[in-house]
């Protein structure tokens, strides 16, 4: 198979305009104590690790994992300082000077939040510090018990390794070994397990929140807890709810998944001419009933989709099944490049087959493309004569591109209260809008289209509520609302229930119990449920 050059194009596309954002005013707490708060900091942190505003490469630190430099550029409120953690110890004293000095934190693995929350404030004037975690990326691998009935391998993994780390260490010596995680390797793994996390293995084997075992975590209080001494309400809640709110996850316990040695990826290209459109509306009914070792997600831009595919096997069966499910496709052997599941991510990420794996340990940033994107979800087939009046979009003036997200499988098995992710069952798949533009120039014509086009696709969509995945956040849907130094339930409900549905709720009582003072806060965070003086929550309590 050819790769395309505007396949590359596609992958080199990261990361648009503050002007969409208008910050509220909101006054800065009056009790904060930025100098009180450094010279605690120094009773318990190297001073090399503390990075102040007036630090030569302060700039450079802050940028280091910035991956929307969209929300980079705009006067938003800057850290007092980062500390770059070494030690769980690090994140203890953070919290606790923080907490007794007035300074809010913003937490931050692998930077790759699309509206920047883990080390921009949206609130001028707001003293806060961002904690990167960058330098806590240990990795290890346990092979399982061994014997006649080996237990399944596991992985120890601190927040700041990304998941190009992990699936390397997982997979470099041992290709029959992998872990369900998202496409893009320099994602963090705090953020992206906090929020779900949804990839190329996910109808086989569910999110990487899904794969979550154990966790260690500073709390509000800057206390170390695991699982055990969290308690199953507050493990319940990182695992899907989103990062930011309940405290600050230093490492997670995951279980690996089995994948055969030799798996089959592929891209069939099929413009408008070829029969796109009845192509894609027949996916919609395939994608989230295949097989589950088969995941085919649709990318769509110009006048053309892309089906990209992994299957967990050789191409000599793949053919055959996609004959029988999926024959308007038209995929042939000729299609099929073999390879290692770990040669496969690297294939999905960049389009070239030949992408050497050690590229997955590559951190390094662009900050030349400006984007915004945006999430639905559909649970009812969109109808052919819709899709004939969807495609013309995307060769409008600004146009971007969507990307398809196939459900079912065994994600769809999981009840939608076993984990704060509620998009399971009767999910066909989700969407991700992407609007893009060159860093600098000017950007209203593709987020015009952004914003207008997910206005027209509303009435194909989920409603009540239009859902949303955290992990693809976006500010457009909603900020708190914060009375008393403490978020509304009522604000939060507004963005929360399209993240979390029902979830949201449930999410806000662990916020009630664990966080109650709102010390976790942020544009999007959840607001604590204080049960006896919030009306909503003595309503439905
Ligand atoms: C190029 C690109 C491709 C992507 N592809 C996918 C994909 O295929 N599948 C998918 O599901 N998602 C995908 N995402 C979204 C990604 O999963 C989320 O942006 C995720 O939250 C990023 O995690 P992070 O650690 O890199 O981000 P950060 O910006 O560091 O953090 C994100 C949020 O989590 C909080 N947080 C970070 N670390 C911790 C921690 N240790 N404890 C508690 N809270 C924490 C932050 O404060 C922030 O609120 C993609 C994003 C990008 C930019
Ligand atoms: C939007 O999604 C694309 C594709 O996953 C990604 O490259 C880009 O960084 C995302 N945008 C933001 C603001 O993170
Ligand atoms: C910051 O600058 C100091 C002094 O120039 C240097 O020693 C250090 O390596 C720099 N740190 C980073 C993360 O760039
Ligand atoms: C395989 O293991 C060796 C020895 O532990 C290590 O040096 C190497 O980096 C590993 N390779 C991969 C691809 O993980």
């Amino acid at each position: 198979m050819a790769v395309s050059s505007r396949g590359l194009a596609l992958a080199l596309v990261l990361s648009f305009s503050s002007l969409c954002y208008l910050a509220a005013p909101s006054p800065a707490a009056t009790t904060s104590d930025p100098d009180g708060f450094l010279q605690c900091l120094s009773g318990s942190v190297p001073s090399g690790l503390i990075y102040t505003q007036g630090a030569s490469n302060f700039t450079d630190v802050l940028a280091s994992s910035v991956r929307n430099p969209r929300v980079f550029t705009g006067d938003t409120a800057r850290p007092l300082c980062v500390v770059t953690a070494t030690d769980a110890s690090h994140v203890q004293a953070a919290v606790r000077c923080g907490r007794a000095r007035g300074v809010r934190l913003r937490v931050r693995s692998g930077g790759h939040d699309y509206e920047g929350l883990s080390y921009r404030s949206l609130q001028r004037g707001e003293v806060f510090a961002v904690v990167d975690l960058t330098r806590l990326r240990a990795i290890v691998v346990s092979a399982g018990g061994g014997g006649a009935w080996p237990a399944a391998p596991t992985a120890w993994v601190e927040s700041g390794a990304t998941l190009g780390e992990l699936y390397y260490t997982v997979a470099g010596n041992n290709s029959g070994l992998a872990f369900p995680a998202g496409i893009c390797p320099t994602i963090g793994v705090g953020g992206h397990l906090s929020g779900g996390g949804i990839g190329m293995l996910m109808r086989r084997f569910g999110l990487a929140a899904d794969n979550v075992l154990d966790a260690k975590l500073v709390t509000a209080d800057g206390d170390l807890v695991d699982r055990a001494a969290m308690g199953e309400d507050l493990f319940w809640a990182i695992r899907g709810g989103g990062g930011g709110n309940f405290g600050i996850v230093v490492s997670w316990k995951v279980g690996l998944v089995r994948v055969p040695p030799t798996v089959t990826a592929l891209n069939v290209m099929r413009t408008l001419d070829q029969g796109a459109i009845d192509v894609v509306n027949r996916w919609q009914e395939v994608g989230p009933t295949l097989p589950s070792d088969i995941t085919m997600r649709v990318i769509i831009q110009g006048q053309q989709a892309t089906f990209q595919t992994l299957y967990l096997g050789r191409c000599g069966d793949l053919v055959p099944t996609l004959g029988t499910f999926f024959p308007e496709l038209g995929m042939t052997a000729a299609d099929c490049l073999e390879m290692t599941w770990l040669q496969s991510v690297g294939f999905f990420h960049t389009w070239n087959p030949n992408a050497p794996v050690e590229s997955l340990l590559n951190r390094g940033t662009s900050l030349s493309t400006f984007t915004k994107n945006k999430s639905d979800y559909v649970r009812r087939a969109i109808a052919k004569d819709d899709w004939k009046s969807i495609f013309p979009w995307f060769a409008m003036s600004g146009a971007g591109m969507i990307i398809l997200e196939p459900h079912g499988g065994f994600i769809g098995t999981v009840p939608p209260s076993a984990t704060p992710y509620p998009h399971r069952s009767g999910v066909l798949y989700n969407i991700q809008y992407i609007a893009f533009w060159p860093a600098g120039s000017d950007g209203s014509a593709a987020t015009s289209w952004i914003s207008n086009f997910y206005d027209f696709m509303g009435q194909f969509v989920t409603n009540n509520p239009r859902e949303a995945y955290v992990n693809y956040r976006d500010l457009d849907i909603g900020e708190n609302t914060v009375v008393n130094d403490v978020s509304t339930l009522d604000g939060g409900k507004v963005w929360g229930e399209r993240y979390f549905a029902g979830n949201f709720r449930r999410l806000a009582a662990v916020k009630g119990a664990v966080d109650p003072t709102d010390f976790f806060r942020n544009e999007q965070s959840i607001p604590p449920l204080l049960q006896g003086n919030n009306r909503w929550g003595k309503r439905l309590g």
